[in-house]
């Protein structure tokens, strides 16, 4: 496997980049996508019951035929009862159970003692193996470590260097807790604000490693010990594995 693993705090490994199945793909049909990445060695799909992607990543787990022990599998939790959405996610991904489940966002909690409460509940219950949040701030994050009797062991989040100066308090918290940052959107200096500073830092950086771009972000992102979760399969599905090939070398060259 060209990707590596970190250690959560309840003991399961979490493959360090995962294939994101929401943003411009949400609400489409992603099997094609995800079968190209599976085949391009990515073993963690992230998907949400808010992307309307799960029916298509389960078609797609199925279709490969890959035993669900080499596949690490993320959706999240949109509000509602939880046992019911997490029994209509586990439905429509075809599984019987996630290795991660995530509050997409914490309005969706509700109350959080009682709310994560539940969360706590699907993990006894065996319906996930580990349970984490979404989108937390470090104060949100504080509350329900606060009660929890599982702490969540991810909090995803916007990660790239235009907002890592108001993400560090966050980061540092999570590092001292054993919580692992999950960075989506990290290729945000390419993809929505080019042009700006962090451009000729990546340049050099991609030009002195003979890399990319792309490669320099996400190997910024695993040096602030956070997991890379995106998107990189573009329209053209020719040129995706070419992109999926080099994200992938990132992990066998240590940059010199
Ligand atoms: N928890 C949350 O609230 C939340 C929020 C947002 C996202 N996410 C998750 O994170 C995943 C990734 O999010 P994201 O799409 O924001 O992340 P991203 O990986 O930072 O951005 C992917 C986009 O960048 C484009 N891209 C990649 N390399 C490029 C390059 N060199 N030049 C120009 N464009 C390039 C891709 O275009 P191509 O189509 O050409 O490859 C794609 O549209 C989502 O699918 C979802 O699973 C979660």
């Amino acid at each position: 496997m060209p990707f590596d693993t970190v250690k959560l705090l309840d003991g399961y490994d979490l493959p360090a980049i995962a294939f994101g199945t929401g943003s411009t793909m949400k609400f489409t049909n992603v099997k094609d996508y995800v079968e190209q990445a599976l085949n391009s060695g990515f073993s963690h799909i992230d998907t949400a019951a808010f992307y309307r992607t799960e029916k298509y990543v389960g078609i797609a787990l199925k279709e490969s035929g890959l035993p669900r022990s080499s596949i690490y599998v993320t959706t999240k939790y949109a509000g509602g009862d939880v046992e019911e959405s997490m029994r209509n996610s586990l439905h429509d991904l075809a599984l019987t159970f996630v290795d991660l489940y995530l509050v997409h966002a914490p309005q969706f909690l509700g109350d959080f003692e009682s709310g994560w409460r539940e969360f706590e509940s699907l993990k006894e219950d065996g319906l996930v193996k580990s349970i984490g949040v979404s989108n937390f701030s470090l104060e949100q994050l504080q509350r329900i470590v606060k009660t929890a009797r599982d702490r969540p062991v991810v909090d995803q989040i916007e990660l790239h260097p235009y907002n890592y100066a108001e993400k560090k308090d966050l980061l540092e918290y999570c590092a001292k807790q054993g919580i692992v940052v999950e960075a989506y959107s990290s290729l945000n200096s390419i993809t929505k604000n080019p042009g700006g500073p962090v451009d000729a830092v990546v340049n050099a950086a991609a030009k002195r490693i003979s890399a990319t771009p792309n490669q320099v972000i996400f190997a910024w992102v695993r040096s602030k010990g956070a997991v890379i979760v995106t998107y990189v399969i573009p329209a053209n599905i020719n040129l995706s594995k070419e992109r999926l090939w080099n994200v992938g070398i990132l992990f066998q060259h240590e940059p010199k």
